[in-house]
């Protein structure tokens, strides 16, 4: 069964009711940018083709009743008396809580949530539940549905309910993804330029299989100290700080806030140069960038792991990689490559074989396509 038939005939079977509402919310994956977003720079996303799944029915009262397949749990809860607290029912509550800061009306709904992106992975997985769930009140208490507004809204949901201080890039992605393309995102101003990706080339998402703890601290520190760099430079953030200035005034910093900056501003420009890139089709040109942007995150930024490089090497060594890097937040998780579409089955052949032979026995291949973002679909 798909995942959007496990919910629908989960849904029936726990609530004796058919659903009156199907929701599809993308993961993500970033093929370069990273670390950009909180510093108003650019990133370069694409919603998935794996996503969360939601079922529901609208309540006539207040209550919120939802089932999730990930934990086989049932969660409750009053929209009148929301609680902080860890868990997934952190990411229906912060949403909620933010709607209701709005002001909007809401009703509560009966729901069953499933999923097939990898949780920890470095997919958004937290993003497009959020999503999903910002999409199932809409839905549920008939408001209006707002893609740019949800997604601002998701990510005020993770940074104070959830307590996260995550930039915009994936709650923005998730909800506003486009079939076969990436998006170039200026995350200062949200605009965005869709860009095609060449049909010579496939995303291939490599999930190292390594999860680490302690990363949502290890983020909010990167992210200080690059707010930090910008108020001694007086700029608003690392985006208004040029490689010049970085350079000559590089006795101002300790070594490794220089080295902070230095991944952003070199990042940014990546990121712009990439996306021009895949537009006007030169593949082998975005595929360096990508080699240089693992490098920059692994030495400047310090967010790589020794898996995550044993990932981005076996990829780089293998037939027909254009270019591979580690994706996301970083400290585990995945590695993105672009693959030359008439390689991929060799590729896919070796690319486990070696990381397996140099980092042990997990690892797997996800292959993708880039889907359109956070969206009701039909119940049938
Ligand atoms: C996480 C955050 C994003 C972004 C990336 C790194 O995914 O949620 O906002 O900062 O890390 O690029």
């Amino acid at each position: 069964m798909t995942p959007k038939e496990r919910v629908v005939a989960t849904f029936e079977s726990r609530f004796g009711q058919h659903p009156t509402a199907v929701i599809r919310s993308p993961g993500r994956v970033n093929l370069i940018g990273d670390h950009t977003d909180y510093n108003d720079g650019f990133v370069l996303p694409l919603a998935i083709d794996r996503a969360v799944w939601l079922a529901l029915r609208p309540r006539t009262d207040r209550m919120v009743r939802a089932w999730t397949e990930l934990m086989d749990d049932t969660i409750e809860f009053s929209l009148d008396s929301l609680a902080r607290g860890g868990g997934w029912v952190a990411y229906l509550q912060g949403v909620a809580n933010e709607l209701l800061q709005l002001g909007d009306e809401l009703v509560g709904w009966d729901g069953v949530i499933a999923s097939d992106i990898p949780s920890g992975a470095g997919l958004s997985s937290s993003a497009a539940l959020e999503l999903g769930v910002a999409r199932a009140f809409a839905n549920a208490s008939e408001l209006k549905w707002e893609p740019v507004e949800a997604a601002l809204l998701c990510q005020r949901a993770e940074n104070d309910w959830v307590g996260v201080s995550c930039g915009i890039m994936d709650q923005l992605i998730c909800s506003v993804g486009e079939v076969d393309r990436a998006m170039l995102i200026d995350c200062r101003d949200l605009s965005r330029q869709a860009v095609r990706l060449p049909d010579s080339v496939v995303v291939v998402i490599l999930d190292t299989g390594t999860r680490r703890d302690l990363v949502d601290s290890m983020y909010n520190e990167r992210r200080e100290s690059c707010e930090a760099v910008a108020r001694l430079f007086g700029v608003r953030a690392l985006r208004d700080l040029s490689m010049d200035r970085l350079e000559s005034d590089r006795g101002k910093l300790a070594a490794v806030a220089y080295r902070r900056a230095h991944h952003v501003i070199s990042e940014n420009a990546r990121t712009v140069e990439m996306a021009e890139r895949l537009a006007g089709n030169h593949v082998i040109e975005a595929g360096c960038l990508m080699g240089q942007s693992h490098i920059s995150l692994r030495d400047d930024f310090e967010v790589s792991s020794p898996a995550l490089d044993a990932m981005t090497a076996a990829a780089l060594d293998s037939p027909g990689c254009l270019g591979a890097r580690m994706t996301g937040g970083g400290f585990g998780g995945s590695c993105v490559a672009l693959v030359a579409t008439d390689h991929l089955e060799k590729f896919q052949a070796e690319v486990l074989e070696r990381y397996r032979a140099s980092a042990g026995p997990l690892g797997s291949v996800i292959n993708t396509k880039a889907t359109s973002g956070t969206s009701i679909v039909p119940v049938d």
